[in-house]
């Protein structure tokens, strides 16, 4: 299965979950980067474009999504949802898309995270992931590896029954 893990970080934490994830799918990276800045002045610029619903602007991509069998979507919850950028990549590649999952990390890690952000990826760019894994910022820093292979098992149980 040709995999290509698309993920934007802006403090590093899906960055980790995401380069763990393609070291066991020898998955692509592709490395969403946003005109948000980092630092004091981003976070406040990044909390009026919020509140304006305003998008961020995405850098030229690298990948060919259409080129894979399987792309993973992969960002931090902002406010309850999938960050920004990575929703933007959705809307604007949805189309070369064959099948989808996702990946989100949060400060809580409320286990409602994942099923929000696949409803409102659904509703965002018409993606119906066939797995989501969600981790807090904590789970991330203790061993995770059995929540990692139960979402690589479900990718892989996806591709066999297709
Ligand atoms: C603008 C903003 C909004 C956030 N909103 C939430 C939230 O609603 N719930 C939550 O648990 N964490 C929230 N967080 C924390 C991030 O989801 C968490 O730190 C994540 O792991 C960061 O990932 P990253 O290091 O890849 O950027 C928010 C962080 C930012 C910057």
């Amino acid at each position: 299965m040709k995999t290509l893990i698309a993920y934007y970080s802006l403090t590093g934490h899906t960055q980790q979950l995401a380069d763990e994830v393609a070291a066991l799918l020898n998955a692509d990276v592709e490395v969403l980067e946003s005109s948000i800045k980092r630092g004091f002045f981003g976070y406040v610029r990044l909390a009026f474009d919020m509140l304006r619903k305003k998008e961020p602007t995405l850098r030229p991509i690298v990948h060919e999504p259409g080129e894979y069998d399987m792309v993973i979507l992969a960002g931090p919850i902002w406010s309850g949802r999938m960050c920004s950028p990575t929703r933007v990549y959705a809307m604007q590649h949805n189309e070369q898309f064959t099948k989808t999952a996702l990946l989100c990390t949060s400060r809580s890690g409320l286990p409602s995270y994942a099923e929000q952000c696949a409803t409102a990826m659904i509703e965002a760019a018409g993606i119906h992931p066939v797995a989501t894994l969600g981790l807090s910022m904590k789970q991330l820093e203790v061993d995770h590896s059995e929540a990692i292979a139960q979402f690589v098992a479900a990718l892989t149980d996806d591709e066999a029954h297709a």
